[in-house]
């Protein structure tokens, strides 16, 4: 039996898979069992931004194995300890709870949020505002918090508790806050919802708001974290620092692992019994996010990415310019068009033929996630390819 015919027979099917199967991975390309290889501008979904087995992490990831791969959280190991640290010193400052998914990681900051609300005022301060379009997991709560009506409708009852205002609007969200909220839940630049990016001027009310009615603020940093918006956390770009910021995705260099970040006031909410994961900050994934974080905070790095993130920019403003797209958004190498007609997914077809590995994340929106290592002539092949598919 061939791996599509198990696939079909045995795994089920949550996803609408591409026609192909990979064997192996590296920098910028992945390859078939033939040996072709195809440029990836996908990442694994921004998982694989150092591109795939980056030697430090293979390093990192073989070294580790050899000597500890488990304990349980019932003791101490080093590479928990480190990666903790490092991206305490380099965000907010305060203590970390490592999980193993975007998912977990942001079920985590909903019970920190949730406990804190309590602490304060007893069980009425429960309420958590999200945003529409915005995507959280795939969890119960997380995917309450995904105000994204089609993917919630066959899972109800939701849980109690959530509400939902439109992105980017001032007036919605200030008219939804009051003392029954315990956090407001955002991605600084809404990744699975199609790449819209949040405007300084949301945040920085966002963050009033929640400072007046003592609620947490909570960025989801699950996609653009670690370097994707070319900065090593989207907060960066602005003034508005969150108190609970969360990752996943890339943290690992590949390795599952996602992490609840907190602000000092509120590193210590969540104690001894409260939460936990058999999982969670295991050495093996611990070790390779110490290396993932090394290589991003190497001199100048997030330099480039800024810079070939421009670069894509300007490319497919150019597709824009010349009538070929709708429209282009997005943050550093986290980059988006719309079609002007809804095609999105016969465009991805068509790439993966030609050996280029695209995403939509609608019938209208192509999304861009290419490894931060990406280099210009790769874009130039993708931006070649599209100006040849959406000419005709
Ligand atoms: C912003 C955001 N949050 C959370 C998640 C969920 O992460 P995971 O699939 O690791 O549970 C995702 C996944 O795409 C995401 O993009």
């Amino acid at each position: 039996m061939d791996i599509f015919k198990k696939y079909d027979r045995y795994v089920m099917p949550t996803y609408a898979r591409q026609p192909v199967a990979f064997v192996r991975g590296k920098g910028c390309y992945l390859y078939d069992g033939e040996g072709n290889a195809y440029l990836d501008f996908v990442s694994g979904l921004s998982v694989n931004n150092l591109g795939h087995c980056h030697p430090a992490v293979v390093k990192a990831i073989r070294e580790q194995a050899g000597e500890l791969l488990h304990t349980c959280n019932l003791y101490f190991t080093e590479p928990g300890a480190e990666l903790a640290r490092l991206i305490s010193e380099n965000s907010l400052g305060g203590k970390v709870f490592f999980a193993n998914s975007g998912a977990e990681a942001n079920e985590c900051a909903i019970k920190l949020a949730r406990k804190c609300g309590r602490d304060l005022a007893g069980g009425g301060k429960h309420r958590i505002i999200t945003l529409t379009g915005g995507f959280h997991g795939r969890t119960m709560a997380t995917l309450t918090a995904t105000a994204q009506p089609e993917k919630q409708a066959p899972f109800r009852p939701l849980l109690p508790g959530f509400s939902h205002v439109p992105a980017n609007d001032i007036v919605a969200l200030a008219e939804a806050m009051d003392d029954s909220v315990c956090a407001v839940m955002l991605e600084p630049v809404q990744g699975e919802g199609g790449v819209h990016v949040l405007t300084p001027e949301f945040l920085q009310v966002a963050r009033e708001l929640t400072q007046k009615h003592k609620a947490l603020l909570v960025f989801d940093e699950v996609q653009t974290g670690l370097g994707r918006t070319g900065r090593l956390f989207a907060y960066q770009y602005g003034n508005v620092m969150p108190d609970v910021m969360t990752l996943a995705k890339s943290l690992g260099g590949a390795l599952p692992i996602g992490a609840a970040v907190a602000a000092p006031a509120y590193s210590d909410v969540l104690t001894a019994g409260m939460h936990g994961s058999t999982f969670g900050g295991g050495p093996l994934p611990c070790a390779a996010g110490v290396a993932v974080l090394k290589e991003l905070m190497a001199p100048e790095f997030m330099e480039n990415v800024r810079r070939i993130g421009n670069y894509m920019r300007a490319e497919l403003d150019g597709l824009a310019g010349s009538g070929l797209v709708e429209s282009v958004r997005g943050l550093g190498l986290m980059l988006a068009v719309d079609l002007h007609r809804p095609h999105a997914a016969e465009i991805v077809s068509r790439a993966l033929e030609q050996r280029i590995i695209l995403n939509n994340t609608s019938e209208k929106t192509l999304r861009f996630l290419p490894p931060l290592i990406v280099e210009e002539r790769m874009i130039d092949e993708v931006v070649e390819f599209l100006k040849t598919t959406l000419n005709v």
